[in-house]
């Protein structure tokens, strides 16, 4: 029985492998649709980027929905320095003429959850959180009925890498990250720990070329872009494949190790904004919210994934 799971995204290359890998393994994932948010570029451009990736998968009836076009309460922050003007700079894709949903997405998230049985979906944000946690403040009933969250964001040893001490999907609204973090849905979180040893080395960007399709060949100058930021900044050997990390657990999650600790958010000190701050040591007594991941057998992460995306 496949997973039935809502990607919320704001693409990003990293996102867009996420999407590609979700959408090549449909007898494992029914992605019941996706929800652009504002992130790593302005929501018209994630949006767009959305339906780009669906196109390139040759997928162009899975629903997207555009959602929030700013945090809960702060202004935006975005990613160009990264992700490039676009959001999607790297390969020439041609614009989508796959239409959007006309419902905002935050409505799409309240009415699937309020239809389809409880428990019965799941909530993958690859994205700063602001459509899931409006949807939680609009219709708490909900909340309830969501299975999981898995999402990519957040860093413990890695600390961080927007700021000093917050990654970025949290650091842009980390306000709607501790209504996440607090709303008592079990979480999955894919943080920076794990996500900077899913590095795409030049062996493994060959690999996806050699693939030999459009697709293979969007992944390898998708990634060749946004390698430079880490190449710069950590000395890394390839780009960081962030948000696949999270639909790959869902295909396999036993690539990952992590432990069943307390995350909280930090929303006050301006030093320290955005930061995963997690009990890993298991320090406190607050209650334990979230399997945070830390290990990922990385050959076997590359193998799925371009085991999978050749099958698009
Ligand atoms: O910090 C990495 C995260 O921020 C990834 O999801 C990337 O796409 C950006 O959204
Ligand atoms: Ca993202």
């Amino acid at each position: 029985m496949a997973r039935r799971i809502i990607i919320d995204t704001d693409p990003g290359q990293d996102d867009a492998v996420a999407i590609l890998l979700a959408l090549s393994s449909p007898q494992d994932v029914e992605v019941l649709g996706i929800t652009a948010v504002a992130g790593n570029v302005p929501l018209a451009l994630t949006a767009r980027n959305a339906r780009i990736i669906c196109e390139l998968a040759g997928k162009p009836e899975t629903p997207v929905f555009a959602g929030c076009d700013a945090p809960l309460g702060r202004p935006l922050v975005t990613a160009e320095h990264v992700h490039g003007k676009t959001g999607l700079d790297g390969p020439v894709l041609p614009e989508p003429t796959m239409p959007l949903q006309d419902r905002h997405a935050v409505d799409f998230l309240i009415d699937t959850l309020r239809s389809e049985p409880g428990g019965s979906v799941t909530l993958c944000p690859l994205g700063p959180l602001t459509n899931i946690a409006t949807a939680f403040l609009r219709a708490p009933d909900i909340v309830s009925r969501v299975e999981g969250i898995v999402l990519m964001g957040g860093a413990y040893f890695e600390v961080g890498n927007i700021t000093p001490t917050a990654e970025f999907n949290i650091y842009v609204d980390p306000e709607a990250a501790d209504i996440v973090f607090r709303s008592g849905v079990p979480l999955t979180v894919m943080p920076l720990d794990v996500t900077h040893k899913a590095l795409v080395t030049k062996e493994r960007n060959d690999a996806f070329r050699a693939i030999g399709t459009p697709v293979g060949e969007a992944v390898a100058q998708m990634t060749e872009f946004f390698e430079r930021f880490d190449k710069e900044k950590y000395g890394s050997l390839g780009a960081p494949l962030h948000d696949p990390c999270v639909t790959a657990w869902l295909l396999k999650p036993e690539l990952f190790t992590g432990r069943h600790i307390n995350v909280e958010i930090e929303t006050k000190s301006p030093l320290t904004l955005g930061m995963t701050v997690a009990d890993w040591w298991g320090v406190t007594s607050r209650p334990a919210n979230a399997t945070f991941m830390g290990g990922i057998d990385a050959d076997g992460f590359f193998a799925l994934l371009t085991e999978r995306l050749a099958r698009l």
